[in-house]
């Protein structure tokens, strides 16, 4: 079953959307080479605690941190150590908070000084296929309609969607229903209605789609060791059309 927001409470998710966005820009400008991605996991929670809010990851089925770290041939759910970012890695950082009862969840992949032209194309579309996305997160489209939206940006340029993970309902829990493929034919599934909240992530490979999980039971890493990027928004439909509450 689908959870319908009224906005009153979209209202409340914009609060804890918009902590979310301030969050990940300020950990985007302490991305440097040197930097450990312990060091931004730690800024993430003291600034989410700073604004009274809750850090969401942290203790979700375990998780040990409250962000999720994935650099270079890592996918997702890469987690924060003593590891410093090099010249040249790409990191994503997916950052989640609950406020008021509300959760908000985002993602950004972010370069690390000077990248690869492969990496800089894989960045771009990744964040492109996102946007093609919520232009789909309309009242009246179909559910698949957002799938097929990231599936045929992101082929088309050579790239290619990870398959493991889906997007997913997002507001009182941080995953509801539905969950949302980032790949399908158009026109199938729910018909999207103004107050559903969704919080739309495609993850893409630069080579092959497949992933496995190391043995921390967590890190999502590509097969071939090829590149991976990731960019949320949470996503409310209104009358009016989507609305990212997560817009940097
Ligand atoms: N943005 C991710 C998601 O929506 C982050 C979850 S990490 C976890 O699923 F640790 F909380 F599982
Ligand atoms: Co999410």
């Amino acid at each position: 079953m689908i959870i319908l927001k009224s906005p009153k409470e979209i209202d409340r998710m914009r609060e804890s959307c918009r902590i979310v966005t301030e969050i990940l820009e300020l950990l985007k400008e302490s991305i440097k080479p040197g930097v450990t991605t312990l060091l931004l996991d730690e800024k993430a929670e003291k600034e989410a605690l700073k604004r009274r809010a809750k850090p969401a990851f942290k203790g979700y089925s375990g998780y040990p941190f409250s962000l999720c770290c994935s650099v270079n041939e890592q996918v997702v759910h890469g987690m924060p150590g003593k590891r410093e970012l090099l010249e040249g890695d790409i990191i994503s950082i997916d950052f989640g908070v609950i406020l008021g009862g509300f959760y908000g969840d985002a993602a950004i992949t972010v370069p690390v000084g000077r990248v690869g032209k492969n990496a800089e194309d894989l960045i771009r579309v990744t964040e492109e296929s996102l946007g093609a996305a919520v232009e789909k997160a309309s009242a009246g489209n179909r559910l698949s309609d957002i799938s097929h939206a990231v599936q045929s940006h992101v082929e088309k340029r050579g790239f290619s969607v990870v398959r493991e993970f889906v997007g997913h309902g997002i507001g009182r829990s941080l995953h509801e229903s539905p969950q949302i493929p980032n790949f399908g034919s158009p026109g199938r599934g729910v018909t999207l209605k103004p107050g559903m909240v969704l919080a739309i992530e495609p993850m893409i490979n630069e080579k092959g789609s497949d992933v496995k999980i190391l043995e921390d039971g967590w890190t999502a890493v590509t097969c071939d060791s090829g590149l991976s990027a990731h960019f949320e928004h949470t996503v409310a439909i209104t009358e009016n059309g989507p609305e990212i509450l997560t817009k940097l």
